[in-house]
């Protein structure tokens, strides 16, 4: 936890209560430990998706379908989500949970399975475009994602990166770091390097749950 658990645990408690079939989606994912979106990142989302009111969103990363179902109740009756996954599990409970008709919403989602890297590159090539990105996928590969999702994201739009600052490891050296987390420290830092001094982007980093980049695309 890199925000004081007491600070965390207060804002969370002024947070908008979820609709009940999404409390309940919540609390049976964290009972399986699936890693769903946190409750302050799920503040910052709602926010966004209310400010920015996209059309289309593109999300990599579904694991049950939760943080997809999420989105689809914050957003216009008119935006489409299309969400990657690829572990067969994950896939099975995803389908089971997007096809069930007690979420008012799920029609609004496409789940697209397979790698998310060839999956991105699919998109590239039929030419679809988005105007939010939510990446929350396997770290260490965010940065072979990026130049994808820079061809996959319209001008203005945005890509919301979570679970960036992993749990605050982040900061540190790199020889402080256990030898098998080494690779996705460094990958981190320098997609988070790359995204906050790339031209095309604005971005700035949050220290919400385990750490939010928002980054937006300039007119150039
Ligand atoms: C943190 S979870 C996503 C949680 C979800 N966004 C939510 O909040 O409800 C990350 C998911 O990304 C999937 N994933 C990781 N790397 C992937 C890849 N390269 N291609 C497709 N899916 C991937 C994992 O299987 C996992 O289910």
């Amino acid at each position: 936890m890199i925000v004081d658990e007491r600070i965390t645990a207060y804002i969370n408690s002024l947070d908008k209560e979820l609709p009940s079939v999404l409390l309940e989606l919540e609390k049976e994912a964290l009972e399986k430990h699936v890693p769903i979106i946190k409750k302050e990142t799920q503040g910052v989302l709602r926010f966004l998706l209310q400010l920015q009111q996209p059309k289309r969103i593109l999300e990599v990363g579904t694991a049950i379908g939760f943080s997809a179902l999420f989105m689809s109740e914050y957003t216009g009756k008119d935006c489409a989500i299309t969400t990657i996954e690829k572990v067969a599990m994950r896939l099975v409970e995803a389908e089971k949970n997007l096809a069930n008709p007690i979420f008012p919403n799920k029609d609004k989602i496409t789940l697209r399975k397979g790698e998310a890297l060839e999956v991105l590159k699919e998109l590239v090539t039929e030419g679809q475009c988005y105007d939010f990105i939510f990446l929350d996928a396997a770290k260490a590969q965010y940065m072979s994602f990026l130049p994808e999702l820079m061809k996959l994201l319209g001008k203005n739009g945005m890509l919301v990166t979570d679970n960036v600052l992993q749990d605050g490891t982040v900061i540190n050296s790199r020889y402080s770091i256990t030898r098998r987390y080494r690779t996705i420290h460094s990958r981190m830092r320098e997609y988070l390097y790359t995204i906050t001094h790339m031209e095309e982007l604005s971005t700035v980093i949050l220290p919400v749950g385990d750490g939010i980049a928002l980054s937006s695309k300039l007119e150039q």
